[in-house]
This record gives C-alpha cells, structure tokens and sequence, in this order.
C-alpha cells in the first residue's frame, strides 16, 4: 500500500469554467521510505499539487480527485483540524517561499522551539537542553552563525537563513512524509549538497518519504528513487530516475536534460528552456492535442491529438513518438 496516493488530481481557477485545468488528471503514489520527484518548468503546477494534499489550496482554487490518501486516511473529506494535525505531526512542508511563512512577530528561536517534537523526553530536557538541541539542528542544516539567528525576527535574516529555518523546522520532528518545494533554490552549492545529504540520511534511518518538487531534473535524478515529469500541468512521463535520465521517453524531458547539461539548472527557475521553441502556453491559449506540441521538434501530424497516458510497469508517459521506446520494453522484459 502507497503512504501517498494521488488519482486523477486536477485544480481549476474558481472563474475559469471555461479553461483547461491548471493541473490535469495527474495521479502520483509514493511508497513508505521512497523519494519521489515532481520535475518541470515553472508554472508547471507542481506547487499546486503539494497545496491540494496538504489542504492549502486558497478559495480561488476548485480540485477534483478520484483520491487524495495518507496512510489510507482519506484526505479528501478529512476535517480541517484533523488535517492540520496530520501537517503538524506525520506529514511537513518545507515551503518555496519560506519567509513569507514565518512569524514576523515572533523571535526565529520561538518558531524553532515550537516545531520541535512535542514528546515527552523532549520537554524533559530543560530549556538549555532544547537549546543545544536546536543549535544542533541548526547545523545539521548548514546554519554557521546560530547565535545571531536566534535572537532575530524574520525580517532580520536573509532568504538563504529564513529557508535553512523553516527546513530545520519541517524535518524537527521526524515526519513520515516531507513535502519539499524547491528546498535548496538559492543556495550554493556546497550547502546544497548538505542539505540533500541530510535528507537522504533522514530517509534511511528514519525511512522519511520525500516528495520533492523541483525545476532541476539532475539534482533531482541524483536524489530521487523515482521521477514524474510534469509540463503544463499534466504528467508527461513516469518512472525511476535512473532509467528516465539515462533514456527519456518524452521530448520534453529530453528537452529538461538538455538544459541542465547546458548549466541551465543553476539559472533561476522562470529561464526559458532553450532547447524548445517559445515558452510555456497560457491556459487559455492550449494549443489543440499535445500540449507541447509547437514547440516539440518531433510533432508529426498525429500530434493534433491529445496523447493519453500511456503505462508500463515501470514507465508511464504521454507522446504518440515516445523516443527510446525499445528500452521501456527491455526494462519490463528484465
Ligand atoms: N495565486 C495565483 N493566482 C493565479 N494563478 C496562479 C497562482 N498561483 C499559481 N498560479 C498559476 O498556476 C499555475 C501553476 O502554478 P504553480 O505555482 O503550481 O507552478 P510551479 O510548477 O510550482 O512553478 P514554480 O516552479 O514557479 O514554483 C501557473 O500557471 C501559475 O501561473
Ligand atoms: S505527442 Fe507529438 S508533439 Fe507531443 S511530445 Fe510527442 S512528438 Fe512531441
Ligand atoms: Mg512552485
């Protein structure tokens, strides 16, 4: 049984009756201890999706979902306040804007207090205890310079700081799942580098399962069990990341690749892939059929058409001219 079970996900803007979803039909699992990766451009919808299973969605969304499960706990009619303790305690998000989710009013080593677990040895420890405790966190997540951090308030520290704060207190206690949207964006790359070390460790000791959501699909490769690649809004192909980065199937992913191995990776995430032609389509402007089909240097006529998932065991994706397809037959036959 999946931890993460998403199925037929698709999010609408509360006005737009008449346009395509924002995110289409996108059904993502994820296993207990697995790292999965949701990869693709900005304004893919990846954030989006994290907001519909975390029950962030603001009212100017509208989503549809054959299921949207945790442990087997229905979180598409789960009550609010059960929702937010389920956030508090098994499930966390590290946020892409993380300074914007932290309290201005309030010092950085009140927030850091209040995240830590909540368990019994925890509060026995004593407040110079929890300190240490903390400091030592704080390290583990690449903060040098603790003791200023400590007595600041939000506004006093930079982006780079306020991220490693709210990465310290997504992972303080030990979710089963963590959510991390773009989590090492900004930083270099050494930092990055210990940061994603320490995740790893956190998923092997503690089998915490990681859905990450990025633009870079090397880091992402290098980090995740598994990636689904994701182009307006819709998953255009599925599988482990070994085997999708050496072979993609989809264009567009072969695109992704392109543009990492030209260095665009470390570029910010809203830099055009130069590989394709043109930017991502607006929702009101789809194009008919494959939704990358202008700027897709493969499209053929059959492309007018909307290509379905098409799913393998080990690879999903959505093309009518799947490049490499004589590998997804061999990986099914090994
Ligand atoms: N508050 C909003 N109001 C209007 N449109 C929005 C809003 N938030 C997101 N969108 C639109 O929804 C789509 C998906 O957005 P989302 O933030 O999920 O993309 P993303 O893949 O996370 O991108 P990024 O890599 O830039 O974070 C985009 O077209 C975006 O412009
Ligand atoms: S279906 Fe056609 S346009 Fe779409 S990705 Fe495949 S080849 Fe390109
Ligand atoms: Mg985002």
């Amino acid at each position: 049984m999946s931890l993460l079970d998403i199925r037929n996900l698709s999010i609408y803007g509360r006005n737009d009756t008449d346009e395509a979803p924002l995110v289409d039909r996108i059904s993502l699992t994820l296993a207990d201890g697995e790292i999965l990766a949701l990869v693709g451009e900005s304004g893919s919808g990846k954030s989006l999706v994290a907001q519909a299973v975390l029950g962030m969605l603001s009212d100017e969304w509208v989503m549809n979902a054959e299921r949207i499960s945790f442990d087997n706990i229905d979180l598409l009619h789960i009550d609010h306040d059960s929702h937010r303790s389920l956030l508090g305690e098994d499930m966390a998000m590290i946020f892409q804007d993380p300074a914007a989710c932290l309290d201005p009013m309030m010092r950085v080593s009140e927030q850091l207090l209040e995240s830590m677990p909540k368990t019994t040895p925890w509060w026995q420890l004593g407040r110079r205890k929890q300190l240490q405790s903390l400091i030592s966190m704080l390290h583990q997540v690449g903060v040098r310079d603790h003791e200023r951090l400590l007595t600041a308030y939000p506004h006093e520290i930079s982006a780079g700081l306020a991220q490693k704060v709210m990465i310290a207190m997504a992972i303080a206690r030990r979710p089963r799942l963590l959510i991390a949207d773009e989590p090492t964006i900004g930083m270099e790359p050494s930092t990055q580098g210990q940061l994603l070390r320490l995740l790893s460790k956190l998923n092997q000791l503690h089998k915490m399962s990681i859905l990450l959501l990025s633009h870079d699909i090397n880091m992402a490769a290098r980090f995740a069990d598994r990636l689904a690649v994701i182009y307006c809004g819709q998953v255009v192909e599925a599988g482990p990341a070994d085997a999708i980065i050496n072979q993609p199937m989809h264009p567009y992913t072969e695109a992704l690749l392109a543009s990492t191995a030209a260095g665009l990776c470390r570029q910010p995430p809203k830099t055009p892939l130069p590989e394709l032609r043109g930017g991502m389509p607006r929702r009101d402007h789809l194009p008919i059929g494959c939704r990358l089909g202008p700027r897709c240097g493969y499209a053929r006529k059959a492309c007018v058409t909307m290509p379905e998932l098409t799913r393998s065991k080990v690879r999903d994706y959505r093309c009518h001219y799947p490049l490499n397809q004589r590998i997804d037959v061999d990986e099914e036959d090994a």
